[in-house]
């Protein structure tokens, strides 16, 4: 089939990826979608069950660092689009392993960004039709107060742990490719997201499983940090937006206006677990554990996304309210999801699968 577009998701195994994945599948039966992903622990096609038989999709298994097999790639499906989410992305893993985070998040991205240079450079129409999107955080904007402000696309960025400075290092070398070989790129900075297949290392899976364990949660510092939650779908429908819309060179914040101080959300879960699962009210309180705080824990992270509304027109489609309760469900509803990573399960078999490469 001739295909109308070609693009490749980087990082598509994992907790967004899939989802913008699944979406872009799912809506463009005309596009070919390549899911281009390393499968590091955070990698599970289990992900992507439901679309891996769809004829549009192709899974192909590489290192963004392997900059001569990415040239390939580009080069042999002809991919005129990249939306780019393989990243390292867990605050507290930086903490203990700066250097994976700089190669994979640093290296990665330039090694992504000059084979493509490359690829299309080459190519007669150059760079028209191409777009180069690179899916960051507002983590790079450092830490906010108590006093109301919000992260806007202007902000200086101001990264605080191993992880936001890496991400902030490869959004710079996006916007350097931009600004000096005229690659047609693009940046968002979303806020945390939650939602289905999230790997559970991160405060909302991680907490919901502890839950229906009975294991203990543990709350860094006093649990007074305040985060940013949007529904994983939405940062999808807003990824599918803009890759289309948006205007090339800009930055773009996405976010929900939905600011949580991680105690109380912790209760929300607690709240949820206990009725889902029929206990009595307030029975998995006992388990909240405070625990030493995170090195350099950055206070509030909020979003203004004003941008993003006016000129595209997007915003949420689901409450706080409902995304919870969804992503709860699910998560109990796929304890076999969990269990397989908990117990390790997949990557032996990946292991086994992809041997050699
Ligand atoms: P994730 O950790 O769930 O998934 C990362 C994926 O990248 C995995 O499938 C992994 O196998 C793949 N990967 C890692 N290193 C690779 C490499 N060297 N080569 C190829 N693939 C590799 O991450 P996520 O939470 O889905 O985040 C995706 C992107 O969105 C990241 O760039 C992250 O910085 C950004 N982001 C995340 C959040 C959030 O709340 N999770 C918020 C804003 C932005
Ligand atoms: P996390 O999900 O790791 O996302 P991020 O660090 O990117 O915001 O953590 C969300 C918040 O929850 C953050 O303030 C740290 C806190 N947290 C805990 O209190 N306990 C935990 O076990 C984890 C994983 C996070």
């Amino acid at each position: 089939m001739q295909y109308k577009r070609t693009l490749l998701i980087t990082g598509g195994a994992g907790f967004i990826g899939s989802h913008v994945v699944r979406l872009m599948v799912n809506k463009y039966p005309d596009y070919r979608i390549i899911n281009l992903d390393k499968l590091t622990y955070a990698g599970n096609l289990a992900n992507l069950k439901d679309i891996e038989q769809a004829p549009n999709y192709l899974f192909v298994r590489e290192d963004i660092c392997d900059y001569e097999r990415i040239r390939e790639v580009l080069r042999e499906y002809e991919v005129d689009g990249i939306i780019h989410l393989a990243a390292e992305s867990h605050v507290d893993r930086s903490i203990r392993d700066p250097f994976t985070f700089a190669k994979t998040n640093v290296l990665g991205t330039l090694s992504l960004l000059q084979a493509a240079r490359e690829v299309w450079e080459a190519r007669p129409e150059k760079y028209e039709g191409k777009r180069f999107y690179h899916i960051s955080t507002d983590e790079v904007y450092g830490t906010l107060d108590f006093d109301g402000a919000l992260f806007t696309e202007t902000c200086k960025y101001d990264p605080h742990s191993p992880y936001s400075a890496s991400k902030a290092s490869s959004d710079h070398f996006v916007r350097a490719y931009h600004d000096t070989y005229g690659m047609p790129t693009l940046v968002t900075n979303c806020s945390n997201n939650y939602g289905p297949y999230q790997f559970p290392e991160k405060l909302i899976p991680l907490f919901i499983n502890n839950i229906r364990h009975g294991k203990p949660l543990p709350v860094y510092g006093k649990g007074e940090n305040v985060r940013d939650w949007l529904y994983v779908v939405d940062h999808a429908r807003a990824i599918d937006l803009i890759f289309h819309e948006g205007r090339t060179a800009e930055t773009y914040n996405i976010g929900g206006f939905n600011e949580w101080k991680n105690i109380d959300l912790i209760k929300v879960l607690i709240a949820t677990v206990d009725r889902l699962l029929g206990n009595p009210e307030g029975h998995s309180l006992p388990l909240i554990t405070y625990v030493t705080d995170r090195a350099g824990h950055d206070l509030r992270y909020a979003i203004d996304s004003t941008k993003l509304h006016k000129e595209l027109g997007w915003e949420p489609s689901l409450q706080f309210e409902e995304g919870v309760e969804l992503t709860v469900r699910w998560y109990l509803e796929n304890q076999d999801w969990l269990d397989s990573i908990t117990s390790g399960a997949y990557e032996t078999y990946y292991e086994q699968m992809y041997q050699g490469r």
